[in-house]
C-alpha cells in the first residue's frame, strides 16, 4: 500500500480527515479517485481559510521578521519530515507503513498548514524569477521604439509601433505574427484617441492604454477590443512631463495586467526620484492602493510585474547590458537576499518596453525595432 507518493499522504493529512476507514482506503485500488476528491475538498477549505486570514494580515505584516525566522525553522522541520517519510516508505512493511507514516505526517501537518497560511497572507502566486533561460529574436517590424504583447487569455498578439498613435496591429497568434511579412496579415484596430508611450496592456480582450493629450492630465483608457468601444476612463493626477523611466522618456506611465489586477507604474513628478506603483481595479479603473517602490527612475529603461513583484530593468545611456537591479514586492514577502540580479543576454540596443505574460512565463521585449521573447525560470518565494 506504500507505493503512493508522500504528497498524497501529506494532502490527506492537511484535510484533517483521518479515520480508520481512510487508512483502509489508502490501501485500496481506488485511492487515486479518493485523492482527487480530497484534493478538491482541500482546495475549498483552503479558499475559506484564506478569507479568514485576510484580516490577520495587517497585524502579521508587522511581525514579518519573526515570521521569516519561524519559516526558516519550519522549512528545516519540513525537510526532516520528508526524509522520515522517505525512510518509512522504503523500509517498512506495507501494514506498518500507513501508521508510521501517519505519525510522521502528523508532525508535518502543522508545518504544512503554517506554510499555506503564510501563502494565503501574501498572494495567490508565490513565484519569483530566478533567471532568464533563453532569448528568441522573432522579427524586426517598425521603428526603434514600440511595444508588443500577447493577451494571456486569447493568445492574440498586439503590436504598437512607435511611441504614440491611434492604431494597433492584431495577430491571431505569435506564429501568425512571425510568419507575416511586416504587419500585412494583421487586423488593424483604430482606437478613438491616441495612445501615449509604449505602456499599454492587453488582458482578456480589453486594451488598457495611456492617453495624454496636450495640456491635459494623464488618463487610463479601458477599450473593448471586440466591440470597439471605450468602456471607461480614469484620470491620473501626475505631472505631465515626468516620465516613469528616465532612459525611455516617451513612456509616460506603464501598465501591466495579470490575474491579480491592473498595475500602473508612474512618476508622481520630476522631483520624485523613485518609481511609484498603483494597483487598479481592472473593472472600474478605481485605484486600490499606491506604493513608492523605492526603485530609482534614473537609468531605468523598463519594468514589469510578476506575482505582485515589480522588476525594474536598468541600463546605461550608451546601451549596454540590461539588468534587473531593483525589485519591489507589494506583499513584502520577499527576503532581500532572495532577490535575483538578472542580466539580459547581451544585445546592441536597449529595451523600449518589456511586457510579462504570466501564462507562458515569458517577456515580450521591443529592442531597437526587434521583437524578442525571453523565457524566464521561476522559483518559489520563501523557502518551500
Ligand atoms: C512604424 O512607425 C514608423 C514611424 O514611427 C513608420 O515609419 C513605419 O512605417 C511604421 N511601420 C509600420 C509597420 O507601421
Ligand atoms: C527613493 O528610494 C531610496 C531607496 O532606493 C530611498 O533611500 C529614498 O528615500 C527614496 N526617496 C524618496 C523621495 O522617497
Amino acid at each position: 500500500c506504500c507505493g503512493g507518493t508522500r504528497q498524497i499522504l501529506l494532502m490527506f493529512n492537511v484535510v484533517g480527515n483521518r479515520s480508520p476507514q481512510l487508512q483502509q482506503q489508502l490501501c485500496k485500488a481506488d485511492r487515486m479517485q479518493f485523492w482527487h476528491e480530497q484534493s478538491h475538498r482541500y482546495h475549498t477549505e483552503l479558499q475559506d481559510f484564506k478569507k479568514l486570514t485576510a484580516e490577520a494580515m495587517v497585524v502579521l505584516k508587522n511581525e514579518h521578521g519573526m515570521l521569516i525566522r519561524d519559516l526558516e525553522g519550519a522549512a528545516v522541520r519540513m525537510d526532516r519530515v520528508e526524509r522520515e517519510i522517505d525512510y518509512v516508505e522504503t523500509h517498512s512493511s506495507p501494514r506498518a507503513c500507513a501508521n508510521k507514516a501517519d505519525k510522521v505526517v502528523e508532525q508535518g501537518s502543522v508545518v504544512i498548514f503554517f506554510l499555506y497560511f503564510l501563502f494565503s497572507l501574501t498572494s495567490d502566486c508565490v513565484e519569483i524569477i530566478s533567471g532568464i533561460r533563453s532569448v528568441k529574436i522573432l522579427k524586426r517590424v517598425g521603428s526603434p521604439k514600440g511595444m508588443w504583447t500577447r493577451d494571456p487569455r486569447s493568445s492574440k498578439v498586439y503590436v504598437f509601433n512607435g511611441t504614440t498613435g491611434d492604431r494597433i496591429y492584431q495577430f491571431n497568434s505569435v506564429r501568425d505574427f512571425s510568419h507575416s511579412p511586416g504587419v500585412t496579415s494583421s487586423t488593424q484596430i483604430k482606437v478613438p484617441s491616441e495612445w501615449s508611450g509604449p505602456g499599454s496592456a492587453v488582458y482578456n480582450g480589453y486594451l488598457y492604454y495611456i492617453k495624454q493629450e496636450f495640456g491635459t492630465d494623464v488618463q487610463v483608457v479601458k477599450y473593448d477590443l471586440l466591440s470597439g468601444t471605450v468602456i471607461d476612463t480614469a484620470m491620473f493626477p501626475v505631472d505631465n512631463h515626468a516620465a516613469v523611466y528616465n532612459l525611455n522618456p516617451e513612456t509616460v506611465a506603464d501598465l501591466a495586467a495579470d490575474d491579480e489586477g491592473l498595475w500602473l507604474l508612474y512618476a508622481t513628478g520630476d522631483s520624485e526620484p523613485n518609481i511609484s506603483l498603483a494597483k487598479m481595479d481592472p473593472a472600474t479603473l478605481d485605484i486600490e492602493q499606491i506604493w513608492d517602490t523605492r526603485c530609482p527612475r534614473e537609468n531605468a529603461e523598463a519594468a514589469f510585474v510578476v506575482c505582485g513583484t515589480v522588476y525594474v530593468v536598468y541600463n546605461t545611456r550608451l546601451a549596454s547590458r540590461s539588468r534587473v537591479q531593483c525589485i519591489f514586492d507589494v506583499n513584502d514577502a520577499m527576503i532581500n537576499e532572495e532577490a535575483p540580479l538578472l542580466y539580459f543576454p547581451r544585445r546592441y540596443g536597449a529595451h523600449a518596453s518589456l511586457k510579462y505574460n504570466p501564462e507562458e512565463k515569458q517577456l515580450y521585449g521591443w529592442d531597437d525595432g526587434y521583437q524578442i521573447i525571453y523565457r524566464v525560470t521561476m522559483k518559489r518565494k520563501l523557502l518551500v
